[in-house]
């Protein structure tokens, strides 16, 4: 165990991680967490967490894999029902936030970015993926399942990876980890509730890539362009601009910076 002397550093959430389940292996922590909420009412915070997921998914309909024990998969309930519809993407950018604040926490010295939408990178390599599965009611959110996934232990051999102990060398001791993680969540989603245009602009700030020219494949047209990221839509798309062009993309419709067709 490393010395984590900022376990005594006030990491004390009101009401995230307080009803608390730790399952030693499951499907998926976001698939029992949405199971649980239609067969019973649970408060605010609720949060499952496994050693093992069966069926772990990812964005987009992609799979999430992770080694046993090794790392951090939790699913945290929040009722963001002061949000509307159409502005749900701010609590996505809270919790890429969150979760970037919990990786300084542990790699003070690191560049630690947000890949659209919610990836977050160290020096270029994806440390940790959030999936976020809204429930709505008309105009409003209704609840919001934060999935997240960190990499702590387990060591990569690809370079597109890494964890704590990839950086660090050290081994880190993931139920403590979780708990200073809620705090940061917490933090974040008040800070939501307070004011939005301050999570806006930090996470552009955050933001990989942002205002920069970099190579992009429209996977659409599977045209492979050259533009700058110029911010993001109200709904979440990104915002790309490719000389007097604009052109906004979803999720699937885009890859940023491909890997395979890096120019060296
Ligand atoms: C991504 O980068 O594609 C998002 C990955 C999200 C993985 C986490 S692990 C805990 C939770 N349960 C899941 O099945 N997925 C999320």
């Amino acid at each position: 165990m490393n010395d984590i002397s900022f376990l005594d550093n006030n990491y004390n959430p009101l009401f995230v991680g307080r009803n608390y389940t730790y399952i030693p292996e499951t499907q998926s922590t976001n698939l029992g967490l949405k199971k649980l909420i239609k067969a019973e009412s649970l408060p605010e915070g609720t949060v499952i967490s496994t050693g093992y997921q069966t069926r772990g998914r990812g964005q987009a309909g992609t799979t999430w894999e992770s080694g046993r024990d090794e790392n951090i998969m939790l699913s945290a309930l929040l009722y963001p029902k002061f949000l509307t519809v159409a502005n749900q993407f701010l609590l996505s950018k809270a919790m890429a936030l969150a979760t970037g604040d919990f990786i300084h926490e542990f790699l003070p010295h690191q560049d630690i970015k947000i890949k659209w939408p919610n990836d977050i990178l160290v020096s270029g390599q994806k440390i940790c993926g959030i999936l976020i599965e809204n429930g709505l009611r008309g105009e409003q959110m209704d609840y919001s399942i934060i999935g997240t996934g960190i990499n702590i232990n387990e060591v990569f051999n690809d370079k597109s990876r890494t964890s704590f102990k990839g950086i660090t060398g050290l081994d880190y001791d993931l139920r403590d980890l979780e708990k200073i993680l809620f705090s940061c969540i917490e933090a974040r989603y008040l800070q939501l509730r307070a004011n939005k245009a301050a999570i806006s602009s930090e996470y552009l700030a955050a933001l990989y890539g942002f205002g920069q020219q970099m190579r992009f494949i429209d996977k659409l047209k599977n045209e492979d362009f050259e533009g700058i990221i110029k911010g993001i839509h109200q709904d979440g798309r990104l915002i790309i601009s490719i000389g007097a062009e604009e052109r906004l993309y979803n999720l699937k419709e885009v890859v940023q910076n491909p890997v395979s067709s890096l120019r060296m």
